[in-house]
């Protein structure tokens, strides 16, 4: 199903004397791409985009976006879809394999990852050497990155065989790592994997249960949690993928290039916003307190989290999803009246028609509403980044993968614009002044 890109004419460079003609390209769907890999050469300067904002980086089949729609597509298929009538694993086999997996695919898929939830004993030893107050994303960076430490047999990145295992190894052993990165946080003994239990069931259990009372799993929740695994699975060419992208481009084996997007996927910006939309929500804490709010935001004193969206100037479709999730959570396991949920429905009515947010198109993200369902699920705010890390990984791994295979693929290296001192000579301390 994936298309190879086609021409689509050229475009024409001057600059200075110099007239240069520049490929155009065509995917399958979306804008077209100007090549300029050839423009240095003929031009003798660079392009200039820092952060990236008309740059594609990659080819890429997994994920397509439309930010103006608010179409988010994995393979070809809307998420509303996948959310709804899809599970987390056929989702990971759909990135990973490119195709929804026939019945004995799936069965074969479940056992393999099934299969793989168990750390190595001493891995657990790695826990131990965090502070207690250590927060959970600094245990994920760090023992991640020590799964190249343990598993040596699937690290020779050119063997498409290893490359697989260690997909499966990090989607399978997050959870794991995940709940333990919880446990060790509150001073509870690690909950061994259950093979019975599906990968969402699984993973609330190994959060939720100790040894003085087993955890019978909520329906409801699990549903909720696969649903968010969902939703945060894969989201093209954002700044974790390319952090694992970049990284993987040096030849780095795959576990050490997940921890480098788990590290950047915990910064405010990105995967740490949904931890900040629910200390926000909890500042406000009442409704009449937002119109106070909101000047704040239009004063450009803070800003409004989980609002927002590099790509969507669209309300973001996993949003959608996750309201619906928020409110289905709240009835089953919380207060549907949760003063939290009410502030921020009436924080969303208040800022989707005030001009400020129209004009600069910012709706809500999938962050605004993920914060008030995890904490009903049980979950504190030092946790949320962590379940967004967990279901990401098949994201980050499919997208390595997916580089790994490509043919074409080089070491990713930057140029800049430099504007530091021309060259000088050294100047002895004495005669410095
Ligand atoms: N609240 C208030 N104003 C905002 C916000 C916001 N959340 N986001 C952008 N703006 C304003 C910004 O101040 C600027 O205004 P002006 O033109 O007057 O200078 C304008 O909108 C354009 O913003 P930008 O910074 O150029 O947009 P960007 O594409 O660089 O930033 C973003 C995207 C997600 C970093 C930003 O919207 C943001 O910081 N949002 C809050 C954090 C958040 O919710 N992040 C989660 C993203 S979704 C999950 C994920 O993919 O990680």
């Amino acid at each position: 199903m994936t298309e190879a890109p086609k021409s689509a004419g050229t475009a024409t460079l001057t600059y200075g004397d110099t007239s240069v003609e520049l490929p155009v390209m065509a995917g399958s769907t979306g804008p077209n791409v100007i090549d300029i890999r050839k423009m240095y050469a003929a031009t003798d300067a660079f392009t200039f985009d820092p952060g990236f904002t008309s740059t594609a980086a990659c080819e890429s089949a997994l994920t397509y976006i439309d930010g103006d729609v608010g179409t988010l597509l994995h393979r070809g298929y809307p998420i509303d879809q996948l959310a709804s009538k899809s599970s987390f694993l056929e989702v990971c086999h759909l990135l990973l394999h490119g195709e929804l997996p026939t019945a004995s695919e799936f069965a074969a898929f479940e056992n393999i990852v099934t299969r793989h939830t168990m750390l190595h004993s001493q891995f657990d030893r790695f826990f131990e050497g965090f502070r207690r107050d250590a927060h959970p994303m600094a245990i994920m960076v760090g023992t991640v990155g020590a799964l190249s430490a343990f598993y040596h047999d699937s690290l020779d990145i050119h063997d498409a065989r290893q490359r697989e295992i260690s997909a499966i190894r990090l989607i399978a052993k997050m959870p794991t790592i995940a709940a333990r990165a919880y446990k060790y946080h509150i001073g509870q003994p690690f909950v061994t994997p259950r093979n019975e239990l599906s990968y969402s069931e699984n993973f609330l259990r190994m959060c939720f249960a100790v040894p003085a009372e087993d955890y019978e799993v909520n329906p409801v929740l699990a549903k909720a949690m696969d649903r968010i695994f969902i939703l945060h699975a894969d989201h093209e060419q954002n700044a974790s993928t390319s952090t694992v992208r970049l990284a993987g481009s040096s030849g780095a084996n795959p576990f050490a290039c997940i921890a480098a997007g788990i590290a950047c996927l915990w910064g405010p910006s990105h995967g740490g916003a949904n931890e900040e939309a629910l200390n926000m929500l909890k500042e406000i804490g009442t409704p009449d307190k937002i119109p106070e709010f909101i000047e704040g935001v239009k004063a450009k004193k803070y800003k409004l989290m989980g609002f927002g969206h590099r790509v969507y100037k669209n309300y973001d479709p996993r949003a959608k999803v996750m309201k619906e999730s928020a409110d289905e959570v709240l009835a089953a396991v919380g207060d549907p009246n949760d003063p939290l949920f009410q502030v921020a429905k009436e924080l969303e009515r208040i800022a989707l028609n005030d001009e400020y947010f129209i004009e600069r198109k910012l709706f809500p993200n999938v962050d605004f509403y993920s914060g008030i369902t995890l904490s009903a699920m049980g979950f504190p705010t030092s946790m949320f980044t962590v379940l967004f890390s967990l279901a990401r990984t098949v994201g980050w791994i499919a997208q390595w993968q997916e580089m790994m295979a490509d043919p074409s693929q080089k070491i990713g290296r930057p140029r800049q614009l430099y504007t530091g001192p021309t060259e000088r000579d050294y100047v002895p301390i004495q005669q410095r002044g």
